[in-house]
């Protein structure tokens, strides 16, 4: 395809494939997802389950053969207010999907509560971070108004810049980023459920990061600075 917008798309197995080869790969025993929506990504996953959703759109089996699962229909801030993951999963959770909503500073709220109620060698993806062209980034999704129309579909929002920001105060995490179709996953690994520099920072990180938007020439920029792995390569480095 070709463009006379800069473009950069990823090649690799794609996110869904991906995250159902993973998920019974990994030795995990539980699964946290936060943006359900019509339930592609959670009836991949046979684990006990729960998800979180403030609009269930199934059209799908999402049951398939999970042993359990949980559902509740509200935000993801709004389930961390009032449940606690350990209730259900008192050993914390072995892998988390989240791909909620698509604005970054609910990204990194969903992080932060989520990494809290992480198990050891837990593993968190995050959908989303690796967008296509700067256009779908806006923070306002509006599909009739982008130049790329082919790709007006996508909207990525601004979660992108999870990965500079936990670059910045969580040099401690592993953070891969993997080329999954269409827009890639970051898998955060080495994860410290007691960490408080997140929710320490988050004023700060909103001040810093808000207004900034990317541009085609950023978007460069972005990329060049980025180490990407294969999904191929993850996914048999855990024997999927
Ligand atoms: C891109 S869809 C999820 C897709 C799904 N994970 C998949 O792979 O097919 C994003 C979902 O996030 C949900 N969402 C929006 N705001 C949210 C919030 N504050 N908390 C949790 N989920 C939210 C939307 O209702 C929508 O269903």
């Amino acid at each position: 395809m070709t463009t006379a917008f800069p473009r950069h798309l990823h090649g690799g197995v794609q996110y869904l494939e991906f995250l159902g080869r993973f998920a019974p790969a990994c030795g995990a025993r539980s699964y946290f997802e936060i943006g359900v929506n019509i339930g592609k990504s959670l009836r991949r996953i046979d684990l006990p389950s729960i998800g979180v959703d403030p609009k269930f759109m199934f059209r799908e089996d999402i049951m398939s053969a999970k042993p359990e699962l949980h559902l509740f229909q509200t935000t993801s801030d709004d389930f961390f207010q009032t449940r606690s993951l350990k209730a259900f999963f008192p050993e914390g959770v072995d892998l988390a999907f989240l791909d909620g909503m698509h604005l970054f500073e609910f990204l990194l709220r969903d992080f932060i509560n989520t990494e809290k109620a992480m198990g050891s060698d837990g593993v968190i993806f995050m959908h989303d971070c690796l967008p296509l062209n700067a256009e779908m980034t806006e923070r306002e999704r509006r599909p009739g108004q982008r130049r790329d129309v082919e790709l007006k579909s996508y909207w990525t929002g601004d979660v992108w810049k999870l990965v500079p920001i936990l670059q910045r105060y969580r040099p401690d995490l592993e953070v891969t980023l993997i080329d999954c179709a269409p827009t890639g996953l970051v898998m955060l690994r080495k994860l410290d459920p007691a960490s408080q520099i997140l929710s320490a920072s988050y004023d700060e990180i909103m001040e810093q990061w808000m207004e900034v938007e990317m541009t085609d020439a950023s978007l460069e920029d972005f990329y060049k600075g980025l180490p990407m792995s294969a999904a191929s390569e993850v996914l048999s480095q855990v024997g999927a």
